[in-house]
């Protein structure tokens, strides 16, 4: 199993976010979470992405414990993310920020750090490659240069996506990337996430509002409610689970009645 994470709880300062949570999601294998807003759906993601530490419960990452390791290293092992408030870098071009998630693989001598040296040009020259060929995959690779606040929201999405490919993930956790997005971008995207898990045998996990989305390219959805699972199983058995209905989807017919 890719990822396995076994009974994690998460509390701030009385508010117990998520509770007890479980969930493995193996190479290939897309994973929905759903809920109400302050249902602990991002708390679990900033939990397994070493934002913050669990207080109980592990994380395997095949088979290796992350559950203590600070972020960097967590990323690096292989769990990419975005955020569901989009991160960019203003006055740095697309390139640029997906490039900061470049980690040069040998790193430079200290000459290399003063001074262009063959090894250090050459590192660079495949950071940029590997931007360019990542940038192209999320459909951005005409834009290369312009500012990151001139595209469109569906676009700084992919953005986010691009930059988390760079760290080489092997675990890919999205955080509501449908949010704001027009329907037929919502579309576009769900293209993309359906590529990117076959073509890399990512186990995805996606937090999302947008239903259509999410059950339609989900293997398995786990729904949550006040920090606690309420609901797991295909797409179709949530759907017609009563205590799911009755949280989520039932409160949010009565939202659009
Ligand atoms: N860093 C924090 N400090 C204090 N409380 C927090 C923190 N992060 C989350 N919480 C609280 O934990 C609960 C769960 O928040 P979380 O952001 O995980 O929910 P969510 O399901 O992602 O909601 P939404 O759908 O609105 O994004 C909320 O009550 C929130 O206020
Ligand atoms: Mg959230």
């Amino acid at each position: 199993m890719l990822l396995q994470v076994s009974n994690i709880s998460k509390n701030f300062g009385g508010v117990q976010a998520t509770k007890d949570f479980s969930v493995t999601v193996d190479k290939g294998e897309i994973v929905g979470i759903i809920g109400p807003n302050g249902a602990g759906k991002t708390t679990i993601f900033n939990v397994i992405s070493g934002v913050y530490t669990a207080d109980e419960g592990s994380i395997l990452l095949s088979g290796q414990n992350v559950t203590k390791l600070p972020q960097h290293e967590i990323t690096k092992l292989g769990i990419g993310r975005t955020f569901q408030n989009i991160r960019l870098f203003k006055g740095l071009s697309i390139i640029e920020n997906v490039m900061c998630a470049f980690d040069p693989q040998s790193k430079y001598s200290f000459i290399g750090s003063i001074i262009p040296t063959p090894k250090r040009k050459a590192e660079e020259k495949r950071g940029k490659e590997l931007c360019e060929h990542y940038l192209e995959i999320v459909g951005l690779k005409d834009y290369i240069n312009e500012a990151p606040e001139n595209l469109a929201y569906g676009y700084q999405r992919r953005l986010e996506i691009a930059r988390a490919l760079m760290c080489n993930p092997k675990v890919l956790l999205l955080d509501e990337p449908a949010a704001g997005l027009n329907p037929t971008e919502v579309g576009e995207l769900t293209e993309l996430i359906l590529k990117l898990s076959k073509d890399f045998g990512f186990a995805t996990m996606l937090i999302e509002h947008r239903l259509e989305l999410v059950m339609g390219i989900s293997h398995k959805i786990v729904v949550q409610n006040f920090g606690k699972t309420i609901g797991v199983g295909t797409p179709k058995e949530v759907q017609n689970n009563p205590a799911v209905i009755e949280a989520y989807l039932g409160a949010e017919e009565e939202d659009n009645a």
